[in-house]
């Protein structure tokens, strides 16, 4: 049976995607800085390997066939981490993934990663990191799928999405766990060719928008 290495498991987006892939009897390997902070999993297809992304963490993909990268530096670290985790950490984990023969790699990305010098100017440094990953892991000829949500929100998750920009940009969101669904969609309906897309709340189901 295929296992799915997360790489930023303990996250929001990460510890949903983990939970709803073990809901679904999937086998994961879930990476993490501390493997405590996935106490509550109690679950034998879980196996949990404890790396720092600013060290060497190619054994994390062993006997893995599927790669979900939704680790992030977040909005209250510095432009030392943006570079280290959204940018470097993100380009070494394709390069892993190329090494270890990884047959589907999903790039947590984010909007405007595709043309960082329209965002906001506080955004530019991060959205550069993201659109430099991406290229990185397009270069790598592995299969890939890149997301790049909307503004991330804790709303209840509603299953309703859509990969079509909202003319607003206020309404340019997307609920973490409507992520989260989505990505097990992907790990379990691959695209038959490389796929970039967009995600924010809408009104179709998630099989409909990514079909
Ligand atoms: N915020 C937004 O509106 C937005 C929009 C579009 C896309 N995104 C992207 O969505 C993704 C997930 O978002 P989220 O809200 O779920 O992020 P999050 O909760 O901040 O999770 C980030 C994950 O990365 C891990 N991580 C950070 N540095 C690490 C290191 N040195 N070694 C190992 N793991 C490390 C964290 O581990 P710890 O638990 O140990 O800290 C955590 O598991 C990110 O890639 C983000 O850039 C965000």
């Amino acid at each position: 049976m295929s296992r799915t290495l997360i790489i930023g498991a303990s996250g929001q987006i990460g510890k949903k995607l983990t939970r709803n892939m073990l809901n679904d009897g999937q086998k994961v390997a879930a990476l993490v800085r501390d493997k405590n902070k996935l106490s509550e999993f109690d679950d034998a297809n879980l196996s949990i390997i404890e790396a720092d992304l600013t060290k060497d963490f190619e054994h994390a993909f062993e006997d893995c066939t599927q790669v979900v990268f939704v680790a992030g530096s977040g909005g209250n670290t510095g432009a030392d981490k943006t570079i280290l985790i959204d940018l470097w950490a993100a380009c070494r984990a394709a390069d892993y993934a190329k090494n270890n023969d990884i047959k589907h790699f999903i790039m947590v990305s984010s909007i405007g990663a595709d043309a960082p010098s329209s965002g906001p100017e506080e955004m530019q440094p991060y959205l550069v990191a993201k659109h430099m990953a991406d290229e990185h892991l397009v270069q790598r000829g592995l299969k890939y799928t890149i997301v790049r949500p909307g503004t991330l929100t804790d709303d209840e998750p509603s299953e309703q999405i859509t990969t079509e920009r909202p003319s607003n940009k206020d309404d340019a969101k997307i609920t973490r766990a409507d992520v989260a669904k989505a990505l097990l969609y992907i790990v379990k309906n691959p695209a038959d060719s490389n796929l970039v897309t967009e995600l924010f709340n809408g009104n179709k189901s998630i099989a409909q928008a990514l079909k």
